[in-house]
Formats: structure tokens, sequence, C-alpha cells
């Protein structure tokens, strides 16, 4: 690891780092932000509450920061939705729509958005110490918040309870609100059910109550979300899927979201797996803190992350903002080999209409053989992100290889390949650009990929710190932080240990 450390590129100057902002990625305009919050689509618009450090650019200050989008790709930036004050930080949370009134926050006509947030409390407050959750609710489309009177509505007296995760059950079992929280450290989510969001009946636990340090999912579990989705596409067929974020003990290390795919009876969920063996959403090293849209039409079922890791969260090279978030990933459940997947799309827009292709006759298009070192793809251009897909045969023994943001001489760079012989997806970002402002941040991630008929899939999105990779439809998932220099431009495809056959390649780029 030394080695990358020593070639890495010099810390950018913080007025540089203005050209590392991503085009597609929200960010906040000059702080800090970590975990989306109260995800909700309300009034034609996708609102994204987050973690936020109104006064600075590393954690502290713990606020709920806010955007809007109408397409999930251009965010507009709003005034501070919950701010912390001399009792509380505002931890995470999420945010439903109270049709029914049951809060009396709202009126039936005009119903209520209510934030379930986690108080952590400071001394002084009368919970000093602890973490508990609550209440605030907004008449007005979310631009304004009031903190409900008789806060905190459900407490344990913990010190690691927190991150409520609050959806509308309807099923055989009644209909009531059902809340996912985690007890952290005992690596346990906890479910609640209210009838008006105030006051909360214990249902039941899952989880694994002290992990084995080391193993998978051993570490604080945090921002947990439950919900149904059916399986193929079949109504009939419907399983739950229950996020867990845990941090340490991600697949990549630092920071990772688990799934597990099960039933839930209103009650208890139940995992099809152990608890010991958790599904990733995300091989890569940036990607945390997933949580889904509440309210969403069609009941498509939208997450967004945090694009970030604990491990070195605070000491990003940009400035005044540092921190984005992921693409917003719709998520559907397939079978396969007899057990159900999570697989994830990126939300973009569809192609033709804003989705303008690169420059013509630079783009190889397919099918072609692939030797070598290949061919040159469009360079990467200054606020626009490049979406790069590809559906290639890798040939038995080959390896096919992208060389992302590298330099003019075709050094250095992001290095995502396939092996065929290793059934591995890699992404390498030791030689990514600007590396060592932290030990555990040159890296190489790798995620089992068994190819289908000997077909890769790759989607791709570039955008300026970061590349995310959809693999085989969106079955594998690898999402890296990556900071290059300002000529680092150049994208090229190559292939080792023997010809590769590109059966289509399409690269479009998105301002
Ligand atoms: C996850 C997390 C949450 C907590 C929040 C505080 O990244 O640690 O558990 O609510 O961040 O900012």
């Amino acid at each position: 690891m030394s080695s990358s450390v020593d070639a890495a590129l010099p810390a950018p100057a913080p007025a540089a780092t203005e050209a590392l902002r991503p085009a597609i990625h929200y960010t906040a305009r000059d702080t800090w932000l970590n975990d989306p919050n109260g995800l909700v689509y309300w009034g034609g618009q996708y609102h994204l509450f987050y973690q936020n450090n109104p006064h600075g650019n590393v954690w502290g200050n713990m606020s709920w920061g806010h955007a809007t989008s109408r397409d999930l790709l251009h965010w507009t930036e709003h005034p501070v939705a919950i701010a912390c004050d001399e009792a509380e930080d505002i931890f995470s949370g999420s945010v439903v729509v109270d049709y029914g009134n049951t809060s009396g926050f709202g009126t039936p006509e005009e119903p209520a958005l209510v934030a379930v947030y986690t108080s952590a409390f400071k001394a002084g407050s009368g919970y000093a110490g602890t973490q508990a959750q609550s209440l605030a609710y907004s008449t007005d489309s979310g631009m304004t918040w009031t903190k409900h009177a008789a806060n905190p509505v459900l407490t344990r007296n913990s010190p690691h309870f927190r991150d409520p995760k609050v959806f509308r059950y309807e099923g055989e079992a009644g209909s009531y609100w059902v809340m996912a929280a985690v007890e952290a450290q005992e690596q346990q989510v906890l479910f609640y059910k209210s009838h008006d969001l105030k006051a909360w009946d214990f249902l039941s636990a899952f989880g694994a109550r002290h992990l084995q340090p080391g193993r998978p999912g051993a570490g604080e579990w945090e921002c947990p979300d439950l919900f149904p989705l059916p399986v193929d596409g079949d109504p009939a067929a419907v399983k739950w899927v229950l996020i867990v974020n845990v941090n340490p003990g991600g697949v990549a290390g630092g920071s990772g979201g688990q799934y597990f795919v099960g039933e839930f009876d209103g009650v208890r969920f139940r995992s099809d797996a152990p608890v010991e063996e958790p599904s990733w959403l995300d091989w890569g090293r940036d990607c945390y803190a997933s949580v889904s849209f509440s309210n969403v039409p069609d009941g498509r079922r939208i997450i967004i992350g945090w694009m970030n890791n604990w491990d070195y969260a605070n000491a990003l090279p940009t400035h005044p903002w540092r921190s984005s978030m992921t693409l917003a990933r719709e998520l559907r459940l397939t079978t396969r080999d007899g057990s159900v997947r999570l697989v994830q799309q990126p939300v973009l827009p569809a192609p033709g209409g804003e989705r303008p292709t690169a420059a013509p006759g630079r783009v190889p298009g397919g099918p072609f053989e692939l030797h070598g070192p290949g061919v040159p793809l469009p360079d990467a251009v200054p606020g626009q992100a490049q979406v790069i897909e590809a559906e290639i045969l890798p040939g038995p023994a080959g390896q096919v290889v992208f060389h992302l943001l590298g330099t003019e001489d075709g050094s250095g760079g992001t290095v995502l390949s396939y092996d065929a012989a290793e059934g591995q997806l890699v992404l390498d970002r030791r030689t990514s650009g600007y590396t060592g402002f932290h030990p555990e941040f040159p890296s190489v991630e790798a995620a089992p990929l068994v190819l289908e008929d000997g077909l890769l899939t790759l989607l791709i999105v570039v955008d300026h710190c970061s590349v995310e990779v959809f693999a085989q439809g969106g079955e594998v998932v690898l999402t890296d932080l990556v900071f290059p220099g300002p000529e680092s431009v150049r994208n090229r495809l190559a292939s080792t240990g023997g010809p590769a056959t590109v059966r289509a390649l399409t690269i479009t780029s998105l301002s």
C-alpha cells in the first residue's frame, strides 16, 4: 500500500477541488454531509434530507440539511430543515406522509409530513447521553419543521438507540405504523408499532447480539430499512428486504451495507439466510447508510446512499464541500440460482432526450474484437458525468480492463477489470490520483461475479470524484470515490491474456 501512497498526487489546493465536484451526485454547496435522511416523494418532488453540519466541513453540529429534485439528478439546496440546539443533535431518521392524520399534526385534507429522527441528547437536556426517537412535523411541504412538544416519543435509556425508519404496514396483522431502529452496538434491529406515531409498542428484534469481531457485519448496526418488493415482478410473490448498514464490518472494510431477504408478518422479520451470512448492497468502499424513499408512486423502491466511508470520511480532500450522495438506485428482486437477490439500477435520464451521446466517431460502438492495449474511449469533460454501457464476451482466460480517468501517457487512473479465470470484478483505485490523504484510502475491491453465457454487462458512471459500477444488470454493484488530478481525463478499454469480443459499447455524457 505504501508505494501507491508515495505515487499519489500532491493534495489539491482548496480552490482546485471545485473541479472535483460531481455533476449528477448531490453535494452540499459549502458544508459537510453524511447519511441521507427522511427520503420522501411529495408534491411532485423528491425530498432529500441529510445529516449536515451547517457550520463546517467535518462531522459535528448534526442537523438535517434539505434538498429537492424532480428527477433525482438535479438538486436544489434549501435552508437547514431541522437544526441542532443546546439540548440535542438531530441524528438520522425518516419522513412519512401522515395521510390519515393519525398524529393530528395536519388535517385529513392536508396531511403533515412527519419526521421521526434520533435525538442525540446533550448534557443538561434531561436525557443526557442517551439517544431516543423524536418527532417533528411540517405542514408546508417540508420547508419548515416544528418539533413535537412531548419529545422524545420512544426511549430505552440507551446511548446507542437510533436511526428510526418508519413505514405504513397494511397486511394480515392490521394497519399501523412500523418503526425499524437499531440498538447499534448490540447488532440488533428493533421493531415497534404505533397507531399515531407518538405511542410506540415493541414488536420484535432481529439481530446477532455481538457477532465475533472480524466477522462480516460485526460492527455497529446503523440506518436500517424494511420494505416489501415483488419477486421477478410478480405482485403475488412478495418478499421483504431488511437493509442494515454496518460500520465497521463492511465487506470492503469500514462502512458497508448488508441486506437480508425474508418474510415480515407485521410483527417479526425472518431472514431466509442466517444473520452471519448477509448479502451486500455494494462491494465498493463508498456506499453507506443507504435507505429508501417513502411515498414513491407505483410501488417503486428507490434508495440513496452516502458515498463515503467512516474510515476516512472527515479527511476527503475537498473544500469547502465535503462528501456526496450516491446516485439514486431503483431496486428489484430477482431469483438467481434458487435464491432471491436485489438488483439495482441507477436512476438516469432515458436514452435520447436529455441524454446526448458522446462525440460521434470516438465511440467504437461494437461489435468488435478487443486486443491488448485496446481502444481509447471519449475523454472525461469537466462538468459532465460519463455513462459507459458495455456488453463484452471476455473469453475464457482473459481480463477485460477499463482504465478510467488516466493521464495522457496512459499511466495512472482507476482500473476496473473483469478476470474471467478468477470470476471477479475488481476496482483498483491505488493509482487513481490523490490518495495520500489517508492511509486507508488506497484500496482494491473485488466482487465475485459469474458470467451468464459468457457475457459481462457493465453500466459504469464516472462523475469527477467517483466510479459507480453496476454489473450484470445491477446484481453486482461497486462504488468507489477517486480524486484524479486535472490532467486525468483519459479513458481506455483494453484486454490482457487473450482477445475479448465487445458486443456493444455506448458512452453518453450528462451534465
Ligand atoms: C451513520 C450514523 C448514524 C447516526 C448518524 C450521525 O453514518 O452514525 O447511525 O444517526 O450517522 O451523524
